[in-house]
């Protein structure tokens, strides 16, 4: 049965995400999604990167029947995994081998500001000890700077998801940064985006 959900801003930002992944991925191995949501990025990645082989992950059960839908639906069955289970806050996480010795980064959309502030906390433990010096932890999504919202979209945005979940929210960057810096990763880049919204690109500084 198709079990294909359609979240409408991901079909709206997969191609610019796409543009500076494109810039920063390499053509062999593997990349990790974590909250691969609906599977849509997952399915459009893969076919925007055929070298190189996209696993996704969630934890929410729903979300990952969606995922299996798209791979089926885009005939991508041969090519892509199915999605793991994957909690950030389940650590140590449980990858397989082949994912671990073939991965060259982490890939994470929209996740952080829709989870509580220790899933952002073990996003960046979970992924220190899964990557090695000189591989990338991306984040895509709205942050605020200097602790204040980017824009008033951002600050009506954050009011609705606390509406939702008191704990969710968009978070510093500086913050974000502080806890990715515990576990060695430094902020390479930071890249402005559509809609208020950031790429950042963390990268692991020792083993
Ligand atoms: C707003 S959706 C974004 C989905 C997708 N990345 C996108 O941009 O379309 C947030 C996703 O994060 C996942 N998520 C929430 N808490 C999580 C956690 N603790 N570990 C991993 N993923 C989580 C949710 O299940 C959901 O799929």
């Amino acid at each position: 049965m198709d079990k294909r959900l359609f979240f409408s801003a991901t079909q709206r930002n997969k191609d610019c995400i796409g543009d500076v992944l494109s810039q920063i991925i390499k053509n062999n191995g593997s990349i990790l999604e974590i909250g691969s949501g609906s599977g849509e990025h997952g399915v459009a990645f893969q076919k925007r990167f055929p070298e190189i082989i996209w696993q996704t992950s969630d934890p929410d059960l729903m979300h990952r029947k969606s995922i299996i839908s798209w791979i089926e639906y885009e005939e991508l069955n041969k090519k892509m995994p199915q999605p793991l289970d994957l909690d950030v806050e389940n650590i140590p996480w449980k990858i397989p081998l082949n994912l671990a010795h073939s991965l060259q980064g982490i890939v994470s959309i929209n996740m952080i500001h829709v989870a509580k502030w220790n899933c952002t906390v073990s996003l960046f433990k979970g992924a220190g000890k899964l990557l090695k010096k000189g591989q990338f932890l991306i984040l895509y999504g709205p942050f605020k700077i200097g602790n204040k919202h980017t824009s008033q979209s951002n600050y009506l945005f954050e009011n609705s998801l606390k509406l939702q979940n008191n704990l969710w929210g968009i978070r510093d960057l500086k913050k974000v940064t502080n806890a990715a810096k515990k576990n060695y990763f430094f902020q390479e880049n930071i890249i402005m985006m559509p809609a208020n919204n950031f790429i950042i690109i963390y990268r692991k500084i020792s083993y």
